[in-house]
């Protein structure tokens, strides 16, 4: 194991020194050549991913190993790389990785001159610049939670063990091995198959955490302080957060500020973690570790991997990490589950889109950590708030609000305007709230209240501040500077009443959580599905900004929003149902999920999105996630790695381009295969583009019995009258389990719709209901196009 890996990952650190005096070299010798040649960027050494064209394969005759190839192969175009391999063999000078399993290729450091020579190579293929990746929790990365006390919890416990012998790889910034989360009483060790190690002091690991290990071999090119491994255990605020929700232990006592007091625990707590470092507070995530990061815990044996990281919306399937690491651990059967990205409201702002992800969208939860304002009209309206003062007076206070930039960011305008006792009203924007109220209390004000930005709606995302704090709704604000105007002399009073489950409508679409359409497949609905990622409760090393009463201990759980949340918890439940089902494929357990979804929230009103209206499938995509119900979901949509290929030549991708996303498959000629329609791909939900009047348009689906052997489901579709939806055979008749029937859905409309037209199927037995959104678009991409605002800073 340690021999697989050395001299590539983490190489020695001798090589280390050879590489970077051979740099060093190059780059001295370079300036001289280059006046030769008169390039602009010789001698400038970049870091590049290298695609080798298919089908140049490492050939095991020639070379020892795909590592030994890959440095001959570099070797070809530098002379320092040559010397290197011919005097050490072993040396892996300016090869930064060699992939063994995600992709046919390698990266390196180039000089662009290199690089040109390397193009016109026979096995090169495609060479892409280095690439920042980043996590997906929101710009003011604060947030909050709901944990393993689900009322559904136990059920599912019951029939998954826990998760019991699952392994959940999770890439991310760090993680804080010393946590409760992590106590590994009860675990047993992991299954023989787990193949990885943890690096850095064994002693860190654990049953829980089997694996710790950090991939900056990229990133320290670009990012001064990386030289040395940073161990990934006293730190990471995000990554001990998202590893705790996915399988953290149960923690008595867990809270934030005293709220939200109770039992913490992952949505699979018996499940091991095998944690990957490759991203940097700060920093981000580099692309080529996160490639090696996934290509290692492929070999290790993980069962279920959480991404909660992702780039531009606009990459291509075979440009992107996630989707190329992600189909080749599909192939390996490894469940993958990314976040869908932050960067909503707007449409078509969406990552992970390919179909062999689960691709998770955020939306709240019934928790509300309640505090109101009192205003001297007697008129209390609700807001939220993690900053409940010890003992806090019942009178009423003076109110104002900043005659500067309304923000409270300048403490010499709040001190003038003499704020010293008084409750200041802050908006959002110009910087964090948490900022805000240092500055007021340096300015000598009593208290907060922050107003939220209009685009966030009802949802709050509070914070501890150093002062007692109210964050309300835009909408409450409003209220709130209409009674300060109306006044010769306003007062208010903040009252705080702790934790409460009475959140009027739950769930509701996070506002930040990222919608579709697809832009790189729009003929596939995303995101998947939705799950709790709006003031999550997790694990973490410590909470900034956390005012401490003199020899109190730091709190060890924070809540922290954003898809980054909504993502582990779907890893976990996966890990579940891999546990309940240890045969079913990726896509078994992606179907279970999605066709058994809550669709309506606690008033049985479909769910909403924060403006109040109906949240579209574009947010919501099959709705929000059903543990219970997933555990048996009576039929499946069942696709293995192959059935992605006519999918991928359907999209009209190149290739070159088909061939690099499933190496390590056979390479395949598109035009000799059969394509498929995104339509056709056998996925839970169900997409149909209608580019013309007076067509019908059909899609074809398989579905497998999972459920009763002997059962018979008959078909119930609601569409909107502006089209006709018929699927034969409307009835379906299992004689066993695991067969397959197929079905086919015919949509007929009299016109081209004029927006996306949102509607379901359902198969339904006497005892599952397998439900499929169906979405009907426009050819023209008209659905895309509506204008929503972007979202400000938050609170
Ligand atoms: C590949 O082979 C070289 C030399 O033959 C060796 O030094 C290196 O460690 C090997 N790499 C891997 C990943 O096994
Ligand atoms: C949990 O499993 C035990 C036996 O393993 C059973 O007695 C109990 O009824 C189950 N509880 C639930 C809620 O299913
Ligand atoms: C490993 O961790 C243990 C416990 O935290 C500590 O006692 C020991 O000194 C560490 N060893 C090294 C080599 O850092
Ligand atoms: C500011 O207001 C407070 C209370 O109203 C008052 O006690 C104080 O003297 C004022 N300070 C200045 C500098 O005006
Ligand atoms: C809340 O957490 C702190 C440590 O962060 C702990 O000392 C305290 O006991 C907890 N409160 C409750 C009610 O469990
Ligand atoms: C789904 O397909 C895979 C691969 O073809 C197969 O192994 C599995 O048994 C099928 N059924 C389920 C329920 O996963
Ligand atoms: C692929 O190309 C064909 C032929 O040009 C076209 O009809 C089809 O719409 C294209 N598919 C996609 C997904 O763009
Ligand atoms: C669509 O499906 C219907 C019913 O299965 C069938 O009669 C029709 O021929 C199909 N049309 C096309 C274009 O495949
Ligand atoms: C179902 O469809 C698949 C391909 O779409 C086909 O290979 C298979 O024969 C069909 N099965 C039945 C029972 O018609």
């Amino acid at each position: 194991m340690d021999n697989r890996s050395h001299g590539r990952c983490s190489p020695p650190r001798l090589v280390h020194l050879i590489a970077s005096a051979l740099l060093f070299l190059c780059v001295a010798t370079t300036p001289a050549a280059s006046h030769l040649h008169g390039g602009p960027d010789t001698g400038v050494h970049k870091n590049f991913l290298i695609i080798v064209r298919r089908p140049y394969e490492y050939d095991t005759n020639v070379y020892k190993n795909v590592s030994s190839w890959h440095a001959s192969l570099l070797a070809e175009v530098c002379d320092m790389a040559k010397e290197a391999l011919e005097n050490d063999p072993s040396s892996v000078t300016r090869l930064i990785y060699s992939y063994r399993n995600v992709v046919n290729g390698f990266s390196a450091r180039l000089t662009t001159e290199e690089l040109e020579e390397m193009s016109k190579k026979d096995w090169f293929a495609k060479a892409y610049p280095e690439k920042t990746y980043q996590l997906m929790t929101t710009h003011t990365p604060k947030m909050l939670g709901l944990m393993g006390e689900g009322r559904d919890g136990d059920g599912v416990w019951n029939t998954s063990n826990m998760g019991e012998g699952i392994i959940i790889g999770v890439l991310d910034d760090g993680i804080y091995a010393g946590h409760p989360s992590f106590d590994a009483a009860g675990m047993k060790p992991p299954p023989e198959k787990w193949n990885g190690r943890c690096d850095f002091n064994n002693t860190v690991c654990n049953n829980k955490l089997i694996g710790a290990r950090s991939f900056f071999e990229s990133a320290k090119w670009k990012w001064k302080g990386l030289d040395d491994p940073v161990l990934p255990i006293n730190e990471g605020q995000h990554g001990t957060h998202t590893s705790s929700t996915a399988a953290g232990a149960f923690v008595p006592g867990a809270n934030i500020s005293g709220n939200a007091v109770g039992t913490a625990a992952g949505m699979a707590p018996r499940a091991h973690i095998a944690f990957y470092q490759v991203c940097f507070e700060q920093k981000g995530c580099d692309r080529d570790d996160i490639l090696a990061a996934v290509d290692e815990a492929i070999e290790d044996g993980v069962d279920v991997l959480s991404l909660s990281l992702g780039g531009n919306p606009g990459a291509d399937f075979s440009e992107d990490p996630v989707s190329l690491g992600g189909y080749t651990a599909a192939l390996n059967g490894v469940f993958v589950s990314t976040a869908a990205g932050n960067i909503g409201p707007n449409p078509g702002t969406l990552s992970n889109g390919a179909p062999w992800l689960l691709t998770v969208g955020a939306s709240t939860t019934d928790r509300r950590f309640a505090a109101s304002v009192k205003l001297g009209s007697d008129l209390e309206l609700d807001g939220e708030s993690l900053s409940e003062p010890k003992d806090y007076g019942k009178e009423m206070r003076p109110l104002a609000r900043d005659v500067g930039d309304g923000q409270c960011t300048s403490e010499s305008v709040l001190t003038a305007q003499n704020i010293t006792g008084k409750i200041i009203i802050c908006e959002a924007g110009g910087g964090l709230s948490t900022a805000k109220a240092k500055t007021v209390l340096r300015a000598g004000a009593f208290g907060m209240i922050v107003v939220a930005p209009e685009v966030f709606g009802p949802v709050i995302v509070p914070r501890p501040h150093v002062l007692p704090t109210v964050q309300v709704p835009y909408a409450v604000g409003q209220k709130i500077k209409s009674y300060l105007q109306s006044e010769r002399s306003p007062t208010a009073n903040l009252i705080f009443k702790g934790t409460l489950f009475d959140t009027p409508r739950s769930p509701m679409m996070a506002p930040f959580s990222s919608r579709g359409p697809n832009v790189k497949s729009r003929g596939i609905l995303k995101p998947d599905i939705i799950g709790p990622g709006v003031n999550v409760l997790a694990g973490v090393p410590g909470v900034a900004d956390m005012v401490l009463e003199p020899k109190a201990e730091m709190p060890k759980f924070d809540i922290k929003s954003g898809t980054s949340m909504s993502c582990p918890h779907l890893a976990g439940v996966a890990a579940l149902l891999k546990n309940a089902h240890p045969t079913w494929s990726s896509a078994a357990i992606k179907s279970a999920l999605m066709t058994t979804t809550e669709t309506n929230d606690n008033t049985k009103k479909p769910i909403a999105d924060v403006d109040g209206t109906q949240a579209t499938y574009f947010a919501t995509g099959a709705g929000h996630v059903n543990p219970k119900k997933a555990m048996d979901p009576g039929l499946v949509y069942n696709l293995s790695a192959s059935d992605y290929i006519p999918y991928l030549c359907g999209l009209n991708y190149t290739d070159q381009q088909v061939n690099s996303i499933i190496h390590p498959e056979p390479p395949v000629n598109c035009e000799k295969l059969t394509k498929l329609q995104e339509k056709d791909l056998n996925y839970p939900s169900i997409t149909v583009i209608i580019d013309n009047a007076d067509t019908i348009v059909n899609a074809s689906r398989a579905v497998t019995n999972v459920g009763v052997a002997s059962s018979k489901y008959t078909v119930e579709v609601e569409v909107p009258k502006s089209v006709t939806v018929e699927v034969l055979p409307p009835e379906l008749t299992f004689k066993e389990l695991d067969e397959v029937l197929n079905y086919t859905v015919s949509v007929k409309a009299s016109s081209v719709p004029d927006g996306a037209i949102e509607g379901q199927l359902k198969w339904v037995s006497k005892k599952h209901i397998v439900r499929s959104p169906i979405l009907i678009l426009p050819g023209t991409g008209e659905e895309g196009t509506a204008e929503a605002p972007a979202p400000s800073a938050q609170p």
